[in-house]
C-alpha cells in the first residue's frame, strides 16, 4: 500500500470509528456490533504503526490510553471557572427571580437542567477537534487532563458537522453512572481493593490517576451544560446545547424550559421524586436565565453568575450513636470539636466521624456522649450533627464539659467573647500549628511547593524545619537519607522550593497566615501597599480604606506584624528571595491603556462587562464605577443610563463604542 493509499484508508476508517462511537455511547443505539468495531480499529492500530507519520493524537485508537506516567501540568483558564450561587428554598428561588425581573424585566424564560454531582471539566476544541481539557483547579487554572479526558468514550475528539466556533470551549461534568459504578466496586472487591466510598468520589479519583489507560478501562461519563463566551453563536442557553448535541455532545434529555417561577417548582418536585431513577446522582437542578442577552445584562459577581442558581435537595439524614468527641488543632489554634460516631450509611458512604463546630454549638445542640443525633450531609464533604433525639436519651448521660486545656501541648485554652472558637494561645510551641502554618504555606494557592502533608510531618519531626524560612535552608543531604526520600523526590522538593521564589506578593501575603487574610483579601492588600514594607507600615485607619477591609482584619494584620516572631521570620524569607513586592501583573498583555481610566456602561453585543473590564485591565488601563472629571473615557453599550450619558456629555468626555474600544487595542 503507498502512504497516499494508507492516509486514505486512515482517514476512513477513524471517520468510521467516530461515528460508532457517538452511536454507542452518546446515542446508547450501536449501529455496528463489538466485533465487527473491535476489527476496524484493529485495521487502523496496524495501519498507524506501519504509516506513523499519520499519527494524530485524536485517532480512535488513542482511546486506549498511554502508559506512560504523567504528572499533570496547570494551565490558566479562558475563562474563569466560577461557582454557582445556592439554596435549597422556594422563598430563596422567588427572591432569585425577582432579583433576575429587576433587572431584564418581566418577560424572562428559564432553562432547567439538572445538577450533576461529578467533576467539572472546561475542554477547548481547536478547528473541531478537542486539544485540551482541563479541571477546574482553583477556578483560574486547572490540571491539564486531556490525556484521561481522551479515554472517555463520549466526548467527542472530532466534532460533527462544521458550524462550530473555530475555538471554544465547552463545560461538563465527568461522573460515573450508576450502574459502572456498581459495577467497578465489586471488582475492585474481588481484586481485594478497597471500594469507592461513592460515583463522584470515584470519578474525581479517577480523572485525576497518572496512567491514562486504566482511566480507559473505568466507565465514565461525561455530560455537557455550558459553553462560556461564545455570545454571539446563540441567542439562548438551550439553543447552545442543541447545537452542541449536534456537534456530538451528551447532552442529557432532562432539561426543560420554564416560563414562569411555578414551572420552575413543578420542574423541581419532579425530579426530586423521580432523581432516584436516573442513571447518575445529581445533587440538585440549576436555574438560568435562557436569554444570553439577558444573562449578560446580569453578569457575574466576583464568584457566581447572577444569571443562574442551583436548588440543592435536602441533605439526607441519619441517625447514630455518639461514641466519643476528639479535639483537633488548626493552623490557627483554633479548636474544632470532631464528633466519634457508630458507622451509619449516609447518603451512598459510611460515616464514622462528624464536625461539631465549636463548644457553643455543642451546648446549643445539648449534645452528649452515648447520645442518639442526627446527622447530615449538606454542600459540605464533612457530615454535620445537626440534632438528638432527646426521647432516646439515657438519663444517666450528663452534660458534655469543653476542655479547658490544649489536647496537643496542654496550655490553657482562650477564648474571645465575640468569637465562636477557643484557641490555644501558645503559636510558636504548639506542633499542630506550626505544622498547619507550614502546610499552608506550601499548599497550591499560596506558594505551591510539591510536599505531601506526611512529608512536612517528617521533616518537623526529624526537626529540619521548625518554621516556613527552614523549607528555604533544608540540608538535602540529610533530607535524601530520610525514610521516604530517594534522589528524585529529593530534587522535586529542593527545585520546587527553589521556584516558589517566583511566586508573586499577593499569593506570598496569603501563604503567612495571617488570620483572615484568605486570598482575595491578599489580593486586595497587595494591589493597595504594592509591597510589604508599606503594608507594615499601614496603620488601622489606612488599612480599612482597602475596599472589604474591616476592623476585624485590620486589627488581625496589625497584630501580625506587631509579633516580633512575625518579624524575623519575614526577614528571613525576605533574605531567601521571595516576592515581597507586586510586579505587574502575569496577565498584562499591553500598556495601551496605561493611565486610562474607563466607565463601562450599557449593555454590549460581543463581549460581556465583566470581559471588557478584563480587557481594559489587560493592557494596563484601570476600571472606575462612576464618572467624574478625571474618566478618560466611557464605554457605552446600548441602552445606556441617561443620567451618565449627561454627566459625561457635560464633562466632555469621550464615549467610545464596543467596536472602537477593540480597535484600540489591536
Ligand atoms: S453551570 C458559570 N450547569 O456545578 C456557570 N454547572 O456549583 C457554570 N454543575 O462547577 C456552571 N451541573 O461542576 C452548571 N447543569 C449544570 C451543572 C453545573 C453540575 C456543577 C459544575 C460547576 C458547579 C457549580
Amino acid at each position: 500500500m503507498t502512504p497516499e493509499q494508507a492516509k486514505v484508508k486512515i482517514e476512513e476508517f477513524r471517520k468510521v470509528l467516530h461515528r460508532h462511537n457517538y452511536n454507542y455511547y452518546v446515542q446508547s443505539e450501536p449501529t455496528i456490533s463489538d466485533f465487527e468495531f473491535d476489527r476496524i480499529l484493529s485495521e487502523l492500530q496496524h495501519l498507524e504503526e506501519e504509516f506513523p507519520e499519520y499519527n494524530d493524537e485524536n485517532s480512535p485508537t488513542n482511546r486506549v490510553g498511554s502508559d506512560l506516567s504523567l504528572e499533570f501540568e496547570s494551565f490558566p483558564h479562558r475563562y474563569p471557572m466560577l461557582s454557582l450561587g445556592n439554596t435549597y428554598s422556594k422563598e430563596e428561588l422567588t427572591e432569585f427571580d425577582q432579583r433576575v425581573r429587576k433587572v431584564t424585566g418581566d418577560d424572562v424564560t428559564y432553562f432547567c437542567e439538572l445538577k450533576y454531582d461529578g467533576v467539572a471539566v472546561a475542554l477547548t476544541y481547536t478547528s473541531g477537534k478537542l486539544t485540551m481539557a482541563l479541571t477546574r483547579g482553583d477556578g483560574t487554572r486547572g490540571d491539564d487532563v486531556t490525556r484521561n479526558i481522551r479515554t472517555i468514550r463520549s466526548i467527542p475528539l472530532q466534532l460533527q458537522g462544521t458550524r462550530y466556533p473555530g475555538l471554544f470551549e465547552i463545560r461538563g461534568e465527568v461522573i460515573l453512572p450508576g450502574e459502572g459504578f456498581k459495577k467497578m466496586n465489586r471488582e475492585r472487591e474481588e481484586k481485594g481493593e478497597p471500594a469507592f466510598a461513592n460515583p463522584r468520589n470515584a470519578a474525581s479519583g479517577t480523572i485525576k490517576m497518572q496512567n491514562s489507560s486504566l482511566v480507559a478501562q473505568r466507565p465514565l461519563d461525561c455530560l455537557f451544560y455550558y459553553i462560556p463566551g461564545e455570545q454571539q453563536f446563540f441567542d439562548t442557553q438551550h439553543e447552545s446545547l442543541e447545537r452542541a448535541r449536534l456537534w456530538g455532545f451528551k447532552i442529557p434529555p432532562y432539561n426543560k424550559l420554564a416560563h414562569s417561577l411555578e414551572e420552575v417548582f413543578e420542574y423541581i418536585d419532579h425530579l426530586e421524586r423521580t432523581r432516584s431513577d436516573l442513571p447518575f446522582e445529581i445533587d440538585g437542578v440549576v436555574i438560568k436565565v435562557d436569554s444570553i442577552r439577558m444573562q449578560q445584562q446580569l453578569g457575574f459577581t466576583a464568584k457566581t453568575p447572577r444569571w443562574a442558581i442551583s436548588y440543592k435537595f435536602k441533605a439526607e439524614q441519619a441517625v447514630t450513636r455518639l461514641v466519643s468527641i476528639d479535639f483537633q488543632v488548626g493552623r490557627t489554634g483554633a479548636i474544632t470539636p470532631v464528633a466519634n460516631l457508630e458507622p451509619v450509611q449516609l447518603a451512598g458512604t459510611t460515616v464514622k466521624r462528624a464536625s461539631l463546630h465549636n463548644a457553643d454549638q455543642i451546648s446549643k445542640l445539648d449534645v452528649r456522649i452515648r447520645d442518639m443525633v442526627y446527622v447530615e450531609k449538606g454542600g459540605e464533604i464533612i457530615p454535620k450533627i445537626v440534632g438528638v433525639t432527646l426521647e432516646q436519651r439515657d438519663p444517666n448521660n450528663s452534660p458534655f464539659q469543653f476542655i479547658t486545656h490544649c489536647p496537643e501541648c496542654g496550655t490553657l485554652l482562650e477564648k474571645e467573647e465575640d468569637e465562636a472558637a477557643h484557641y490555644c494561645p501558645n503559636t510558636t510551641g504548639c506542633p499542630p500549628q506550626i505544622k498547619g502554618r507550614i502546610e499552608h504555606f506550601i499548599s497550591r494557592k499560596a506558594m505551591d511547593i510539591n510536599a505531601a502533608e506526611a512529608t512536612i510531618d517528617l521533616l518537623f519531626r526529624e526537626g529540619l524545619i521548625s518554621n516556613t524560612s527552614d523549607l528555604y535552608t533544608l540540608d538535602y543531604d540529610q533530607v535524601v537519607n530520610l525514610e521516604r526520600f530517594g534522589e528524585k523526590s529529593t530534587q522535586n522538593l529542593q527545585e520546587s522550593v527553589k521556584a516558589s521564589k517566583q511566586v508573586p506578593f499577593p499569593r506570598v501575603l496569603y501563604a503567612l497566615g495571617i488570620r483572615y487574610v484568605g486570598e482575595t483579601v491578599a489580593k486586595k492588600l497587595a494591589k493597595a501597599f504594592l509591597n510589604l514594607d508599606n503594608l507594615m507600615a499601614a496603620d488601622e485607619s489606612a488599612l480599612e480604606q482597602v475596599d472589604e477591609i474591616g476592623e476585624r482584619i485590620a486589627q488581625s494584620v496589625i497584630a501580625y506584624f506587631e509579633n516580633p516572631l512575625n518579624q524575623s521570620l519575614i526577614h528571613q524569607l525576605k533574605t531567601h528571595g521571595l516576592q515581597f513586592e507586586l510586579t505587574s501583573s502575569p496577565f498584562t498583555l499591553s500598556n495601551t491603556l496605561k493611565g486610562k481610566s474607563f466607565v463601562i456602561s450599557g449593555v454590549f453585543e460581543k463581549y460581556s462587562r465583566e470581559e471588557l473590564k478584563a480587557l481594559i485591565e489587560q493592557h494596563g488601563g484601570k476600571n472606575v464605577a462612576s464618572i467624574s472629571s478625571k474618566t478618560d473615557f466611557i464605554l457605552a453599550g446600548e441602552n445606556m443610563g441617561p443620567s451618565k450619558l449627561e454627566k459625561a456629555q457635560k464633562l466632555g468626555i469621550p464615549i467610545l463604542t464596543e467596536n472602537e474600544f477593540i480597535s484600540m487595542l489591536t
